[in-house]
């Protein structure tokens, strides 16, 4: 019933942040873990029977939500002093009614995966976030997990804070994915392994495939088959679940920011090691790739089921491409900074299909937009498109960027700073932490020039 907190890297102050101009950036460095992969591993560990030792998982303030709720659901999770988590499972059906409201803060993985979790345990639970996650759409959950026999009581909209009631007597269901998301999807599997007989979610396009990757390194069986418009994935209920050791690669979509720096500070050339390359995560570096950007991958192996390895990028001249819709979900997170790097290519960048981005941690396609146009970029949105055009110079700069809780645009437009020919400020670095806690050092040891409120 303990979580322990771990000794974080300093925590960044709530206010402004600005970064400018300076010399090239250079060096290697790692990245925090993967954000998806460390939920998973601390909610797979803790339906788990015994222990299970994770290596390298983020300690970001979603990842440490997510820790909190599954000790409030009886799970044990601990940091030891060797930075090493360890987390003591309730085997699947065992977790227990939390006696508080959770509250996921910024976490919409974590509010999603765990209503899965919940929904076939027979249990009330209540929750709560911030105010970015209050405003966040939470029926595409509430739908799939109803059918299971879960009930809920929701704000408007299927809103939180809300309750849900697991069913102690679920129904496994076939369920065909409305959206591309890799959250409602693994909140289905993770809820059908504690309903009887076979659950399956059919998927259109591929998502992250990191729940299933996570339950197969747990000795989980899922069946993966193609199916009439799409992919099944099934698993059956009620395994038994043993501990494992899973080592967490380096989030792709942290390395993307100093990735990306390197590709528009001139001179500059940053390798990130240890990075996860899972193909559904890749669809930046393709991207990057078409603008003529030289990013080069080695040292390619596979840990716990993840494909790894290390990314070296190194500034170059970018012209504009197309970016189909279909490549969405494998580079979901990565449009902020995608749309930072198109402003100093040369020529038209056109993004299609962006519809969820509106409904991320902010509307990540209006600020986007807007945090572009106040950098002097040509953008404009077209529907669901982004239109960003370049000179192939560095754009303006100056501009005082809104992040809204949102650490992504955060990180984006400091980036944006570092290569644009006046400095850039956006109005709360804090959110940086839910996803990359020591951004702004490993930025510095680079060679990046980014102020902080205090210093
Ligand atoms: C995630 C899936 C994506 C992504 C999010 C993490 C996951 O969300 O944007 O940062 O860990 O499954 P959607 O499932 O809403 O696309």
């Amino acid at each position: 019933m303990t979580v322990i907190s771990p000794a974080q890297p300093s925590s960044l102050p709530t206010g402004p942040a600005r970064a400018r101009a300076g010399g090239p950036l250079n060096g290697t460095i790692a990245v925090p873990g993967d954000k998806s992969i460390s939920h998973r591993a601390l909610m797979i560990g803790g339906i788990a029977v015994g222990e299970t030792v994770i290596h390298g998982l983020l300690e970001g303030e979603d990842v440490l939500r997510t820790a909190a709720a599954m000790a409030a659901l009886g799970a044990e999770a601990a940091r030891g002093p060797d930075g090493v988590w360890r987390v003591y499972g309730r085997g699947v059906g065992g977790l227990v009614e939390p006696a508080d409201i959770l509250d996921l803060g910024n976490s919409g993985t974590s509010a999603r995966l765990l209503m899965g979790l919940i929904a076939t345990s027979s249990l009330t639970a209540f929750f709560t976030g911030d105010a970015s996650l209050r405003r966040r759409p939470m029926a595409r959950v509430r739908a799939p997990l109803e059918q299971i026999g879960a009930r809920f009581v929701t704000r408007e909209g299927g809103r939180m804070p809300l309750a849900i009631i697991g069913t102690a007597a679920p129904t496994p269901i076939v369920y065909r994915l409305p959206v591309a998301s890799a959250q409602v999807k693994s909140a289905i599997l993770l809820a059908g392994l504690n309903a009887p007989g076979k659950t399956t979610v059919i998927e259109a396009a591929p998502t992250r495939d990191h729940t299933e990757l996570m339950l197969r390194h747990f000795g989980v069986a899922v069946d993966v088959a193609p199916t009439e418009g799409g992919t099944a994935i099934t698993v059956t209920g009620q395994p038994e679940i043993t501990g494992r050791t899973v080592r967490v690669p380096g989030d792709p979509s942290s390395a993307a920011f100093p990735l990306a720096a390197a590709l528009i500070v001139p001179g500059s050339r940053v390798t990130v090691r240890g990075i996860g390359l899972n193909p559904r995560r890749t669809g930046l570096i393709e991207t990057l790739a078409e603008m003529g950007a030289d990013i080069a991958i080695a040292n390619q192996r596979v840990e716990a089921g993840e494909p790894v390895g290390d990314a070296t990028a190194s500034a170059s001249r970018l012209v504009g491409v197309e970016v189909p819709a279909d490549r969405a979900p494998s580079m979901i997170d990565e449009y902020p900074i995608l749309a930072v790097v198109a402003a100093f290519a040369r020529g038209r960048t056109t993004m299609r299909g962006l519809a969820e981005l509106r409904v991320k941690e902010s509307d990540r396609l209006t600020a986007v937009a807007r945090s572009l146009a106040a950098c002097g970029v040509a953008v404009e949105t077209a529907g669901d498109d982004l239109i960003v055009s370049g000179t192939g110079e560095p754009p303006p700069g100056d501009g005082a960027i809104a992040t809204n809780l949102d650490h992504r645009i955060a990180m984006a437009f400091l980036v944006m700073g570092l290569a644009a020919r006046k400095p850039v400020t956006v109005d709360d670095a804090r959110p940086i932490d839910t996803s990359f806690p020591g951004f702004v050092e490993l930025m510095r040891g680079l060679g990046a020039r980014i102020d902080l409120p205090g210093g």
